[in-house]
C-alpha cells in the first residue's frame, strides 16, 4: 500500500484494503484535529475550484492549517486566467510551480483525470461534474463507521439524484466492496446512472427504486442527497422533481432508533429543519468527520504519514 505523491481521482482506484487503512489513519487524526500539529510544516496545498463549494474547499484548507501547512488557491475563477482562455493543463502546469499538492474542482468529467496526467503533484478530486467526488465517499465511510462501528452488514439507503449527484457515486462504488445491501429510492428520472448500477450490481444485493416508506424500518443509514438543479440541461425537466421527497419527522416514523441519517450537504428542502434535532441526524458531524478525513488524505499523499 503506497500512498505518497498518489492521485485519489475516483473511489474505483481503491481497494478495500486500502480505503480501511484511510478510515484506520483518520481515527489517530481526531486527536490532532483537536490541537493541531506541525506534520505538514513548509507544505503548500493548491485549491482549484471552478465550481461553487463550501465545505470541500475550506475543509480542505482547514485540514491544511491544522497539519500546520499552508495554502493558495481560487474559488472565483473568473477572476483567474481561464477568463483569458487559459486551458486546464497550462493552469495545472503552472500550479504544480507553487504547491506540493492539488485539489481540483471542476464542472467536466474527466477534469482531475486530467490534471494528474499533467500534473507532476498528487492531484486531489475535490469533484467532477455528475461523475465523481471521492473524498466525500471517503468522509461517509468514516462516518457510518465511527457511528456504526462497521462497514460490513449495514444496510443503506441512497435517496435523491442518483442521476447527477456525485457523491453517491462515490459512495455506492465504496460501499459495493463491503457486505452492504443497497436501496435506491429516487423520482424515476434520477435513477442511478447506468455504468454505477452495472458495477455495484455485480458486487451487493440492490434493490433499485425502492419504496421509502417501506424501506425506513429497515435501514441502518439513511443518505439524503440534493436534486442537482444545476446540472439539469433543461429547466422544465427540473421543475418536473423539484420537491420530490422531503424528510420529516412523519417520514422518520418506523425508522430504528439508531438509524442515522447523512446528507453530504448543502441541503435545499429535502430534509425539514425539525429533523436537525433528531439524535439520528448526523450530517453537522458528518461536517467535523470531512477535516478529520481530509487531513488523513494529505498526510498520506504528501507522505507525512504511511
Ligand atoms: C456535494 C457536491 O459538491 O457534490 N457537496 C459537497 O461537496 N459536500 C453535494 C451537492 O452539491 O449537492
Amino acid at each position: 500500500m503506497e500512498f505518497k505523491g498518489r492521485d485519489i481521482i475516483s473511489i474505483e482506484d481503491f481497494s478495500q484494503q486500502e480505503i480501511n487503512h484511510i478510515l484506520d489513519v483518520s481515527k489517530t487524526m481526531e486527536p490532532l484535529a483537536k490541537t493541531g500539529s506541525d506534520m505538514l510544516k513548509g507544505k503548500i496545498l493548491a485549491t482549484l475550484f471552478f465550481e461553487p463549494s463550501t465545505r470541500t474547499r475550506l475543509s480542505f484548507e482547514t485540514a491544511m492549517l491544522k497539519l500546520g501547512g499552508n495554502y493558495i488557491g481560487f474559488a472565483e475563477p473568473d477572476i483567474t486566467s481561464a477568463r483569458k482562455g487559459e486551458n486546464l493543463a497550462d493552469t495545472v502546469r503552472t500550479v504544480e510551480n507553487y504547491a506540493d499538492t492539488i485539489v481540483l474542482r471542476h464542472s467536466l468529467e474527466g477534469s482531475a483525470k486530467l490534471a494528474a496526467d499533467v500534473a507532476k503533484v498528487p492531484v486531489i478530486n475535490g469533484g467532477t461534474g455528475a461523475q465523481e467526488h471521492p473524498t466525500q465517499a471517503f468522509t461517509d465511510l468514516y462516518t457510518m463507521r465511527k457511528e456504526k462501528g462497521k462497514i460490513d452488514g449495514l444496510k443503506v439507503a441512497l435517496v435523491g439524484d442518483l442521476r447527477y449527484g456525485r457523491t453517491v457515486h462515490s459512495l455506492a462504488y465504496a460501499l459495493a466492496l463491503y457486505n452492504v445491501e443497497l436501496f435506491l429510492v429516487s423520482p424515476e428520472s434520477l435513477r442511478m446512472r447506468k455504468d454505477v448500477l452495472q458495477t455495484i450490481k455485480s458486487k451487493i444485493p440492490v434493490t433499485e427504486n425502492a419504496n421509502l416508506e417501506a424501506t425506513i424500518p429497515k435501514i441502518d443509514v439513511l443518505y439524503v442527497t440534493r436534486i442537482q438543479k444545476e446540472r439539469f440541461p433543461d429547466a422544465a425537466e427540473y421543475a418536473k422533481v423539484k420537491g420530490a421527497y422531503k424528510i420529516d419527522l412523519k417520514t422518520l416514523k418506523g425508522a430504528k432508533k439508531d438509524m442515522i441519517i447523512l446528507h453530504p450537504l448543502p441541503r435545499v428542502d429535502e430534509i425539514a429543519a425539525e429533523v436537525d434535532a433528531t439524535p439520528q441526524a448526523k450530517y453537522f458531524q458528518q461536517v467535523w468527520n470531512g477535516i478529520v478525513v481530509r487531513m488523513t488524505l494529505l498526510s498520506l499523499v504528501l507522505g507525512a504519514v504511511k
